[in-house]
């Protein structure tokens, strides 16, 4: 069990609407992330879902069961906060133990419960202190330690690792993913954070203004977007887009880019795609490639096309295990990863491979993708 349905989710506050048509169906126990800019409706989502505020339109189930007439302590829901809210004048043990004297636990469960809280999260040393005595990391244990300690049906995280430093943040991440396959519990996790999105997400939801953008795996997020706002959302540095129109030219379609002060450069279309942009002959529309798909002229797998350019270097950020290019087609911006050793120097002039295999197009009035 530990399946989540939300079913065409409306919220409005007075005349604002927050959330248009939420529709997500989770599989058993999946590790689901929500995320999306600042103010577009997570924490809502959230919220609605543990019945701290009501949807106004639409269901939700939870193992087949409609939540949406229960109050939020008959949801069998725990929530972690950004904030922690450990109440400050009791002890992390009594922190964890509250909930469960609440609920008439019996006291010997509630100490085989504690055990196995505090076992799971490492956190013995500290059960006698308060939270104020605590640091962040071990506050949000404690916290996270609170909510297993209820064993819920599902756990719902808002954003739990943002006030963290980032050492602490990934060590957490790994240590929440353990804790997920270790109770076998759907959980929703929040955040703005697309790495942590990407490593921890077995289905990740990309929300904007109140709208799913879209649903999918993290692969299929990452190498299948469904849009302009996806495709730019989902990966840092971000994907390049270059403006671009389809022209026929004598081995079929090919893409003219023009040049912000004058000038053209010509790109071939992969065969692969010819007829998906069929339909865009003449029409201008925007190419998509993300940083890693400009590279080094040897970079390219086997059987794959490669179109080399000799391009300005505007500025170089080694960043360890690669290096960042930024630099320009025709006034363009564009970002490529190229290898550490590769020689190179600002502005001088580089040579870069665009693997367009794998560049993605989308229409430029809509953002939607086209191909
Ligand atoms: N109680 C409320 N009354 C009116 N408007 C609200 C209320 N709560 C949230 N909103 C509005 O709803 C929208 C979504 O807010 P929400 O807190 O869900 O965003 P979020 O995606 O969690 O953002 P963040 O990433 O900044 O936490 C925002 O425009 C916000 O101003
Ligand atoms: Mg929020």
């Amino acid at each position: 069990m530990g399946k989540l349905i939300l079913h065409d989710i409306h919220k409005s506050y007075g005349k604002e609407k927050v959330l248009h048509g939420i529709n997500i169906e989770t599989g058993e126990n999946q590790f689901l992330v929500l995320i999306g800019p600042s103010g577009c409706g997570k924490t809502t989502l959230l919220n609605i879902i543990a019945g701290l505020e009501q949807q106004s339109q639409g269901e939700i189930l939870l193992n087949d069961r409609p939540l949406t007439h229960l109050s939020p302590k008959d949801r069998d829901i725990a929530m972690v906060f950004q904030s922690y809210a450990l109440y400050p004048s009791m002890t992390v043990r009594n922190n964890i133990l509250f909930g469960l004297e609440n609920r008439g636990v019996p006291r010997a469960e509630r100490q085989q419960i504690l055990a196995e809280v505090t076992r799971m999260l490492q956190i013995e040393s500290v059960l006698d202190r308060r939270p104020r005595q605590l640091s962040g990391g071990q506050q949000q244990r404690v916290a996270i330690g609170r909510a297993i300690a209820r064993r819920p049906s599902l756990f719902l995280f808002d954003e739990p690792l943002s006030n963290l430093d980032a050492k602490l943040r990934v060590e957490m991440r790994s240590e929440i993913r353990r804790l997920h396959k270790q109770l076998q519990t759907s959980m929703v996790y929040v955040t703005h954070d697309q790495i942590e999105a990407m490593t921890m997400g077995d289905l990740i939801a990309v929300m904007n203004g109140g709208i799913i953008q879209q649903l999918g795996s993290p692969e299929e997020i990452y190498n299948n977007p469904a849009n302009r706002f996806v495709a730019g959302f989902m990966g840092s540095p971000s994907m390049n887009f270059v403006p671009v129109t389809v022209r026929s030219g004598a081995d079929g379609l090919a893409l003219q880019v023009h040049g912000k002060e004058g000038g053209e450069v010509i790109l071939p279309i992969p065969r692969r795609i010819q007829a998906a942009l069929r339909p865009q002959e003449g029409r201008a529309i925007t190419l998509g490639i993300r940083p890693e798909q400009i590279s080094d002229p040897d970079s390219a797998r086997e059987g794959e096309a490669l179109h080399t350019l000799d391009l300005p270097v505007d500025l170089i950020e080694p960043t360890g295990p690669d290096t960042l290019v930024f630099t320009h087609l025709l006034g363009h911006p564009l970002v490529a990863r190229v290898h550490p050793s590769t020689q190179l120097s600002v502005n001088g002039n580089c040579s870069l491979s665009l693997h367009l295999e794998r560049a993605v197009f989308f229409d430029a009035d809509t953002g939607k993708r086209l191909a």
